[in-house]
């Protein structure tokens, strides 16, 4: 498989409880090495922005208002096959559905305040990470 890279998102609803180090533990028992990050609290544009694929959606609005409500920690994950393995520590959206020892079965508080934010896709990791970090802020 690949090395790859995707952006991580660890969410408001984390960084409020202080649960930042665990959760970037989980990423890297996993194989996972952070080679960029930092701690930003977004504006609500930038949100909306961001999770712009979401915008029909009915929860957007929501969405939107949580994500920049706290600071949250945005990192970029590179690994043999990233993409997929971050999804997979992450678990499942809806945390009632999210496998056992997953970042959201363990953390999160709800299907919206679940926690950690993982790109889905291969476009989706370069839209994201180029959305966050200039080439100069990831060091492998
Ligand atoms: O984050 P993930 O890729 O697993 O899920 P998504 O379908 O791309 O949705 C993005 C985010 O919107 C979720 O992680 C939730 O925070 C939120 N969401 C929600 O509040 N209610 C839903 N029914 C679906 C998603
Ligand atoms: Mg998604």
């Amino acid at each position: 498989m690949a090395i790859e890279r995707t952006l991580s998102i660890i969410k408001p609803d984390a960084t409020k409880r202080n649960l930042t180090g665990k959760i970037v533990a989980k990423f890297e028992d996993a194989g996972l090495r952070v080679v960029a990050s930092k701690r930003i609290h977004l504006t609500a544009a930038q949100a909306g922005e961001f999770y712009a694929e979401h915008q029909a959606r009915g929860f957007y609005g929501e969405l939107v208002a949580y994500m920049a409500s706290e600071p949250v920690v945005v990192q970029v994950l590179e690994g043999e096959g990233a993409i997929a393995k971050n999804r997979e520590v992450m678990g499942a959206t809806d945390p009632a559905e999210a496998a056992p020892g997953t970042i959201r079965k363990e953390f999160a508080l709800s299907k919206g305040e679940n926690s950690a934010h993982g790109s889905d896709s291969e476009a989706a990791a370069a839209r994201e990470i180029a959305f966050f970090f200039s080439g100069l802020e990831l060091v492998g």
